[in-house]
């Protein structure tokens, strides 16, 4: 008896759990939605269509231009690739934009040391009107994925109801589980409920996805960076501890080398997203993007910072009235990241602290490095006074460890 209980038990946790083992840190890699959208025009744009010659580009430039070696290996498919389904039902890409199917192009990011990531959507169609993975089809789909050697899915919920979803979600990830292929899972899950509490129940969610958007999806401006953020951090007592090794809350793509975003305001997502532990998804043209943003996106402090091994998300820890906002993101080995973010918009401001206005652990000296500049930190103790110059809409980011403690 006492077996038998202990065998369904595991069946069960099983079933409900994602164990995948994958993303012990937030995911890296580029996602096609944000700046190349539904636009299947290759007639006319075939160099920006949703095609395999998009994806084939894109993985080259993250082989061959450092990405990949920096941790940017997983190169993602978002909505408008579908055709249909043959007559089993088996999916099906666009036969004229992907003339050699989605197994190819694997099988391409494979041989470049990189992942495929692709999308679905749990309902009739997807958000752009593709056919979607309806309940019956989640086992057949997932199969699908596995046979292609499908790295990520990300699966929408356009077109479903909350109790299609809250079937439909659970259902994938066993599914996925069931194929035996590491398949790293993406829910929107959270965002098509509001994003909280009771509606949403994050243990569930963390157990049963890799990942998750939890609100609305971003824009090319500054202006969707700061609602993202702002409701992310209205709402960080609920979010903070649902992320971990495995499972990470999502604030969407970064918007750095597009078009809305200025200097200060690309680092100051960086940074941002950096600290609340957040996926860092590119969704631009690897092919055309400047210097100065490669060095945003490349800066091996700020990826160190996002990838540690703690997976700890951060929060903001201080706001003042002089609309100074201070971060703070917990990292192994006693140390943390710091960023200072201003929400001025007149010119740049001289923020006076402390570590102990900051609430940082009394007896401990610091030292460390601004992440940005290189400039080297020394001999900050708790009651050190010190002054960071921060430009509007734009942050400071300091990386800071312990050095010993104070007799
Ligand atoms: C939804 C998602 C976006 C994108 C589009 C595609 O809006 O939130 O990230 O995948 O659908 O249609």
């Amino acid at each position: 008896m006492l077996e038998k209980t202990v065998l369904l038990l595991a069946l069960v946790t099983q079933v409900l759990t994602l164990e995948n083992g994958l993303l012990r840190t937030p995911p890296m890699g580029w996602l096609a939605w944000e700046r190349f959208r539904c636009n299947i025009d290759c007639d006319h744009d075939p160099k920006n269509c949703i095609s395999e010659r998009l994806f084939m580009e894109m993985a080259d430039r993250l082989a061959q231009d450092g990405w990949r070696d920096l941790g940017y290996v997983y190169i993602n498919i978002d909505d408008c690739w579908i055709g249909g389904r043959d007559a089993k039902g088996h999916l099906q890409p666009d036969p004229k934009r992907f003339p050699h199917g989605i197994a190819f192009l694997a099988d391409y990011a494979h041989s470049l040391g990189l992942k495929l990531g692709i999308y679905e959507d749990l309902g009739k169609m997807t958000c752009m009107g593709y056919p979607g993975t309806t309940l019956d089809k989640v086992e057949l789909d997932a199969e699908t994925f596995a046979e292609w050697k499908i790295d990520m899915l990300k699966l929408d919920g356009c077109f479903s109801t909350a109790k299609e979803r809250a079937h439909g979600y659970p259902k994938m990830s066993a599914a996925l589980n069931a194929t035996g292929r590491p398949i790293a899972f993406a829910c929107s899950w959270p965002a098509y409920e509001g994003g909280l509490p009771p509606k949403v129940n994050y243990t569930l969610i963390a157990n049963i996805c890799n990942l998750w958007r939890n609100y609305d999806d971003i824009q090319d401006s500054w202006k969707s960076v700061l609602s993202i953020l702002d409701w992310f951090v209205k709402h960080q007592d609920i979010l903070q501890p649902a992320a971990g090794p495995g499972h990470w809350n999502d604030p969407d793509m970064l918007l750095i080398g597009n078009f809305g975003l200025s200097f200060e305001e690309s680092r100051a997502q960086m940074a941002l997203w950096t600290v609340l532990a957040a996926p860092l998804f590119m969704s631009t043209d690897l092919r055309t993007i400047s210097p100065q943003n490669i060095d945003i996106l490349q800066n091996p402090l700020v990826i160190k910072i996002n990838q540690d091994p703690l997976g700890i998300q951060g929060r903001r820890i201080f706001k003042s009235k002089s609309q100074i906002e201070v971060f703070r993101r917990p990292l192994s080995n006693g140390a943390s990241a710091l960023v200072f973010f201003s929400r001025r918009t007149d010119i740049p401001y001289r923020f006076h602290s402390s570590l102990l206005e900051l609430n940082f652990p009394e007896s401990k000296e610091y030292e460390g490095q601004n992440v940005f500049t290189g400039d080297v930190i020394r001999g900050l103790k708790s009651e050190t006074n010190f002054t960071v110059i921060i430009n509007p809409s734009g942050v400071v980011m300091w990386y800071l460890y312990p050095v010993r403690t104070q007799e």
